[in-house]
């Protein structure tokens, strides 16, 4: 029987700022993914593009004076050039903002239209006065009508996670220019999705994929669906077929993208795109947990509703942490791929392995760079690189060529069995399990090289010295050809190492049961490098300050919240005595009442009172300072004045010593 062709997507980037950790999180399992089952002998499509329409993209073009077009060309370029450079492969990276993307969204429209699945309806929109424009999703700023919280127009992305529709969100304001937001009445399009209920009921438990996303939509689904607006009063976006002055909604025509990047690979490949989105050929899609609606409920009932073929399997990541921190960009906690990452010189496979190796695939990973550095140094450069780098010098060293003679069967087995279970975790999506049966392979290499310690042998018997080596050969050459989909830069390396003039790609992961290569070898070099402490500490400082400037920038913005003043401890204080501190010309020396105790104060204002004046007075003072050496005198509290003249605060009537100012 003929083998199903596999189609393999990645959620697609907003052109609307850099590539981060958090998208490779999704990219690169998929890349590992891909590669391991071609060298399993699958045939497999990987496509993605850049997500260019929608207001993430018009908002900061505006932001940044340019024209979204201008923006979605830069960084799609960008994000092209990172995948390359991370060695994620795509056979086609499209833009939806290309041509096929615009027919074939506007095709799949009017199939949905064709069939009775969409309908007008007027609804409440958000118009701002000042700006005199539509405020579609992320134009406008409000609360969530479901949990309260701080939520943009399209999501409550600060709170509980929901899908707003337009109108929905409370006390909406325009995200420009801060204006309260009026409501107009116009005409928009929406997508029946609640018509959608049974197909999805049937359709949900059997996708493939990881069970979060599974188990999330089934949920969903139980709950209730509410059909979606698909129109949005946009300049910048694919028309809308019918009413042309609309443009669809941007999760309309991103996962068409999809589509539309398989068929532009059809095109330059001679391939069948029509395989997969309209016969039997499976689907899988790679995203992140954020986006599991969109990909297990929304975009399986508009492909049935338009007549397509819907996805296979939805492969959910789970969402990245940065120094414990949730991830934000707005806050600085965010580790850029180029700027902090592959444009410092840092290996793309060091990152590949760690993104693959932190935890399951559904989990949080919380990237720090120390434990980045630790996993390099401890596992890749102790265990892998060592087992690895001493085989193959030995070999050199004692022989210049391949041993030959068989291969002990304890070896064989145990290489056969890793292998088995490599592949059995990668079709569970299991890459955790994956890469840790492959260290598994490497740490039982290092502990056989060690137990039979080959460098004493070869001094008493050199033949067993032989069988011991060939053996390490053996796990050298399974190794090399396990890391290829992990690590491919490092495995082309160690290919070579083994006298290899092809890509180690062009050959099956099942061929490292076979003989190794005969013949002699070129002298090795260590494979990974070790990350040195003021190299962890030089990045970690990077983000440190990232952080502190992402703070005060805050700051400034919004200036200190009602809790930071409440911190403050500002009392009225009764001063008992007061004398001149000697020496000091301009200063005085109080002893003030704060309600619960004296405290000292040293203020700069003697030439401005007589000293005798000030005893008695009511005045206001800061008493959780830290306190502060004047003069050599401890000041325990700041007293309030204002001008040049320090004319000195006091309560308009009487109060007690120690009354909060509030
Ligand atoms: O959430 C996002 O970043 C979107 N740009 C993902 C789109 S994936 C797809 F469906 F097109
Ligand atoms: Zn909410």
């Amino acid at each position: 029987m003929e083998k199903k062709p596999l189609l393999v997507t990645c959620g697609l980037p907003y052109t609307n700022g850099p590539c981060h950790l958090g998208h490779l999180r999704t990219y690169v399992p998929a890349d590992f993914y891909v590669r391991f089952l071609r060298r399993a002998g699958e045939d497999v499509v990987f496509v993605c593009g850049s997500d260019n329409h929608g207001t993430p993209i018009v908002v900061m073009a505006e932001e940044q004076g340019v024209t979204p077009a201008d923006l979605s060309r830069k960084y799609h370029a960008h994000f092209d050039d990172i995948f390359r450079r991370m060695g994620v492969l795509f056979d086609h990276f499209g833009m939806t903002d290309g041509e096929t993307n615009h027919r074939r969204t506007r095709s799949l429209v009017k199939a949905l239209q064709d069939h009775g699945y969409v309908y007008s309806q007027v609804i409440q929109q958000s118009y701002c006065p000042v700006c005199q424009r539509s405020l579609p999703d992320r134009y406008v700023e409000g609360l969530c009508p479901h949990c309260g919280a701080l939520a943009r127009g399209d999501e409550c992305d600060q709170g509980c996670g929901k899908h707003l529709e337009p109108g929905e969100i409370r006390k909406p304001k325009c995200r420009i220019c801060g204006t309260e937001a009026e409501l107009r009445e116009q005409e928009h399009y929406f997508f029946r999705l609640s018509a959608f209920r049974d197909m999805l009921l049937s359709y949900l438990p059997d996708l493939g994929g990881t069970s979060n996303a599974r188990n999330y939509a089934i949920g969903w689904v139980k709950d209730e669906l509410h059909d979606w607006c698909i129109t949005r009063t946009l300049e910048w976006g694919v028309r809308f077929p019918g009413k042309e002055d609309l443009v669809v909604y941007v999760w309309v025509d991103a996962p068409i993208g999809y589509i539309s990047f398989t068929e532009e690979w059809a095109g330059k490949t001679g391939g069948d795109w029509q395989r997969f989105w309209c016969r039997d050929g499976d689907i899988i899609h790679f995203i992140g947990s954020d986006i599991i609606y969109h990909h297990c409920i929304f975009w399986p009932a508009l492909l049935s509703g338009a007549g397509y073929h819907p996805p296979s399997a939805v492969v959910a990541s789970g969402m990245v942490k940065i120094d414990d921190q949730k991830f934000s960009k707005s806050r600085g906690y965010v580790v850029w791929t180029g700027e902090d990452y592959l444009d410092r010189g840092l290996d793309p496979d060091y990152l590949r392995y760690y993104l693959l190796s932190y935890t399951s695939h559904t989990k949080e990973l919380n990237f720090s760079w120390q434990g980045f550095a630790e996993r390099v140094n401890n596992e890749l450069v102790s265990t892998l690189g060592n087992f690895l780098y001493r085989s193959l010098y030995f070999t050199t060293q004692f022989f210049g060529t391949v041993p030959e003679g068989p291969v002990d069967p304890e070896v064989l087995d145990h290489i056969q069995k890793t292998l088995d279970g490599v592949e059995k975790a990668v079709r569970d999506y299991e890459f955790k399990g994956a890469v840790d049966g492959m260290m598994a392979l490497a740490a039982y290499g290092n502990t056989y090289i060690q137990n039979q310690a080959p460098w004493k042998l070869v001094k008493t018997d050199r033949a067993a010295a032989e069988a011991v080596i060939r053996n390490c050969l053996q796990l050298v050459h399974a190794l090399t050809l396990l890391m290829e989909p992990v690590m491919p830069g490092v495995a082309e390396r160690a290919w070579r190492m083994l006298g290899h003039a092809d890509p180690v790609a062009a050959h099956g992961i099942r061929e490292g049961l076979e003989p190794v290569k005969a013949g002699a070898l070129p002298d090795p070099a260590p494979l990974f490098a070790k990350m040195e402490s003021d190299q962890v500490k030089g990045l970690d400082d990077l983000l440190k300050k990232r952080v502190k400037e992402a703070k005060m920038r805050e700051q400034e913005r919004t200036g200190i919240s009602i809790e930071e003043f409440a911190r403050l401890d500002i009392r009225t204080a009764k001063v008992l005595s007061a004398e001149p501190v000697k020496g000091a010309k301009k200063l005085v020396k109080l002893q003030v009442d704060i309600g619960d105790g004296t405290r000292q104060v040293i203020a700069g204002i003697a030439e401005f009172y007589p000293v005798e004046s000030l005893v008695g007075k009511d005045i206001v003072v800061v008493v959780n300072l830290k306190p502060a050496k004047i003069f050599g005198l401890e000041s325990q509290a700041m007293l309030l004045a204002a001008g040049d003249r320090a004319s000195l605060l006091t309560p308009l009537s009487p109060v007690p010593p120690g009354t909060k100012i509030r």
